[in-house]
């Protein structure tokens, strides 16, 4: 049977890595880093772009949980750290490590995400430091306990779904080493239903709507972790990041994030509803 007639929840991982490979190679073909016009990276705007979308020359559509991401793995001070980064796409933040200092190692099941990588690399001048093969998470071809860090930015999602990724997870992190993840949640019914309206259609591209549990379950094995879930009423920027332009919306969101901000002071359990997280875990 074809996997056009098949349902997504039948698919084998053979049949997603085929889906999500040819999905990707359709996105990834002539991308410029950082939704940018030019290859070159300079580590100083991505910084900027990161942070929280009210604020100028921010990314539009996500807001922080990069940031938190890069502040989690310390990223001004990576001289000479190994990080493999999984799913690393065209290789955006893999050389932006790489030009932080670090020694990098990167993979993607993407042909054409690999090629752009590679030619990134290059054009940045950190071909020497930054290494990329086309790979499944599934079966990494690294030796035992050879990373400081691994990083799944927006990885997880697609790649929780293929078997032995936790497992080669660890395998491949040194003892003492951290796995840092930046993901959306499902987070609660008013979230889900808006999802359910925009991403209709999108189901068959292999997205997982990560649960808390689920996230818990990839921590096992590791000696410790550690979710940060963020934003319930600031993940309208969902709905309202193309008019990011308009000062208005931008004050609106910037008032979304205080009043989370006093809502989590006020109840903390109120965190379980976030949207998005990030994670990290300690061998
Ligand atoms: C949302 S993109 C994120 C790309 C990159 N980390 C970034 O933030 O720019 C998800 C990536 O994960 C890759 N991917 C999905 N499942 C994978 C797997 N099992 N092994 C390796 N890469 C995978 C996809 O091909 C895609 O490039």
């Amino acid at each position: 049977m074809s996997s056009s007639a098949q349902a997504p929840s039948t698919f084998t991982p053979a049949q997603w890595e085929e889906i999500e490979r040819e999905e990707h190679d359709r996105v990834y073909a002539g991308m410029d880093p950082f939704d940018g016009s030019t290859l070159r990276i300079d580590p100083a705007r991505v910084m900027v772009w990161e942070d929280y979308c009210y604020k100028a020359g921010a990314r539009p559509d996500r807001g922080h949980r990069t940031r938190r991401l890069l502040e989690l793995i310390d990223v001004e001070n990576l001289d000479g750290k190994s990080i493999l980064d999984v799913g690393c796409g065209i290789g955006q933040y893999s050389v932006f490590f790489a030009l932080k200092g670090a020694i990098v190692t990167a993979f993607d099941i993407s042909p054409v995400g690999i090629e752009q990588a590679r030619k990134l690399a290059k054009v940045n001048g950190v071909e020497e430091t930054c290494h990329f093969e086309v790979a499944n998470a599934s079966s990494m071809p690294y030796a035992d306990e050879t990373y400081d860090m691994i990083i799944y930015h927006e990885v997880l999602h697609h790649a929780i779904k293929y078997p032995r990724v936790r497992e080669e997870t660890l395998r491949v992190l040194k003892p003492g080493g951290r796995v840092v993840i930046s993901e959306t949640l499902r987070g609660n019914a008013l979230l889900s239903l808006a999802r359910r309206f925009s991403m209709a259609g999108e189901e068959a591209k292999g997205d997982v709507i990560l649960e808390v549990e689920d996230l818990r379950g990839f921590a096992k094995g590791f000696n410790a972790y550690r979710i940060e879930p963020m934003s319930l009423l600031f993940m309208i920027k969902r709905v309202v990041c193309s008019h990011m332009s308009n000062p208005l919306v931008r004050l609106l969101l910037r008032t979304a994030k205080k009043t989370d901000d006093v809502l989590f002071w006020a109840f903390p359990s109120l965190r379980q509803l976030c949207g998005e997280c990030v994670m990290i875990m300690r061998k």
